[in-house]
């Protein structure tokens, strides 16, 4: 292999799928917030994994894994497509920090505060990506659509979880 091959870096790309460079570009700054809330809520829906105690916490413990296992995937699946819009991905974990609008703090001590918690993440990630969801159908990047319409059914269905775990 050459070390000109080798040197090549990664750059926006020429994306010709009739999608115009306007709109893939604010689906991609869209998605880069996503992304950010994404790790922002596993890095949380983690450290609760860890921390909680009481007699919730085996099924506590254990939703929990099963969203941040989740949440993980769903990291990847929406970077990848934003390097499919033409786009590079976040390249620091700064980077993916600063595009997340959620409260990262993980200050909640006690099991039904953690619930609370991270019930009020996955709503505003599920008000967040309905207008996104929106948008990205509005510019008919169904591709974008489909994904996000699937991340809103995770964030739903885990809100249901944990309210009933604490009903
Ligand atoms: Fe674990």
């Amino acid at each position: 292999m050459s070390k000109q091959a080798l040197a090549v870096k990664t750059s926006i790309e020429k994306v010709e799928t009739g999608l115009p460079a306007k709109e893939r570009k604010k689906i991609a700054e869209n998605l880069g917030t996503v992304l950010g809330d994404t790790y922002t809520l596993l890095v949380k829906t983690h450290v609760y994994h860890w921390n909680v105690v009481g007699p919730l916490f085996l099924p506590l413990h254990e939703l929990t894994e099963a969203h941040y296992n989740d949440l993980f995937q769903a990291a990847d699946t929406i970077a990848e497509r934003i390097r499919s819009l033409g786009f590079p991905a976040p390249m620091t974990l700064a980077s993916i920090d600063r595009k997340s609008k959620l409260d990262g703090n993980t200050g909640s001590e006690t099991a039904a505060a953690m619930v609370d918690d991270l019930v009020g993440d996955h709503e505003e990630m599920v008000r967040r990506i309905r207008s996104i969801t929106a948008d990205a159908a509005e510019a008919e990047d169904f591709v974008t659509h489909d994904m996000l319409n699937a991340r809103l059914a995770f964030h739903e269905k885990a809100i249901w979880m944990y309210r009933a775990i604490i009903a």
